[in-house]
């Protein structure tokens, strides 16, 4: 069954409004398993604008299934990815600037580097994905740098402002997810998912797991996390009966 990763960054996001303690992003990642998450992402970013290094060792210790930390592919995150030892680990990569992750990253420019630290990860039996653009030649190098999976961007399907660019973008990735299946590689996705698109991307037969955040946590405004999370899973699950 496909799997939902709820990403609670935005828990942190309020709770650093006003350096408060509250609302707790553990409490965030209990609730949400409780109501179907089937883990728990974060992303520990360079600058620490939303979860902390405390929030990653906390769920560590606390979450009853598993953590999928996003992090950049430098030495720092390595070294505290080895301390934590999330379940995975995914690769993304990181502009100071950046509202958000903008694009999926460059595995063919940083081939050597990337696959050493997939190695050191996997040594330790941490499972790497790399958060990837729908790009063939992209993809085949996540498989050549020895990657468990992928995660597919879908930042452009989901922004995308018209009925024909959103079909087109579908389609990349409906095909890029049956390539990547082909190479034996775990196929996920992610990144702008929301009730209204993610139904068609939790259709496609290859995928194992979408990780979504914004969306959930500002429905939780209105109607509360346990309902955000459930809501969601049935969607995506509704979709493959
Ligand atoms: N996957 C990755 C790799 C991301 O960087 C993000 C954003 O942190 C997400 C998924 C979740 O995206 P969104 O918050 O738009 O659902």
């Amino acid at each position: 069954m496909i799997r939902l990763g709820v990403n609670i960054d935005h828990i942190a996001t309020i709770r650093n409004a006003r350096n408060e303690a509250f609302p707790s992003v553990v409490e965030a990642g209990l609730t949400a398993e409780t109501y179907g998450a089937d883990l728990i992402t974060v992303h520990l970013r360079e600058d620490r604008r939303h979860i902390k290094d405390d929030d990653v060792f906390l769920l560590r210790q606390t979450l009853k299934t598993q953590l999928n930390l996003e992090m950049a592919a430098t030495q720092e995150m390595l070294d505290i990815a080895l301390d934590v030892r999330p379940d995975f680990v995914c690769l993304v990569p990181e502009k100071r600037q950046e509202l958000t992750t903008e694009g999926g990253l460059d595995v063919i420019k940083n081939f050597d580097y990337i696959s050493n630290i997939i190695k050191t990860l996997h040594e330790n039996k941490i499972w790497v994905s790399i958060f990837i653009d729908p790009n063939s030649e992209q993809i085949t190098a996540a498989r050549d740098a020895n990657a468990y999976a992928i995660e597919i961007h879908t930042g452009k399907y989901a922004e995308a402002k018209t009925n024909y660019n959103s079909t087109e973008e579908f389609y990349k990735i409906k095909d890029m997810a049956e390539f990547a299946d082909s190479l034996e590689l775990v196929v996920n996705a992610g990144h702008g998912l929301n009730y209204h698109n993610v139904k068609p991307i939790a259709q496609l037969p290859q995928m194992h797991e979408l990780n979504i955040g914004f969306a959930i946590i500002a429905q939780s405004v209105f109607e509360g996390l346990p309902n955000a999370v459930s809501k969601m899973k049935r969607l995506m699950i509704d979709e493959r009966t």
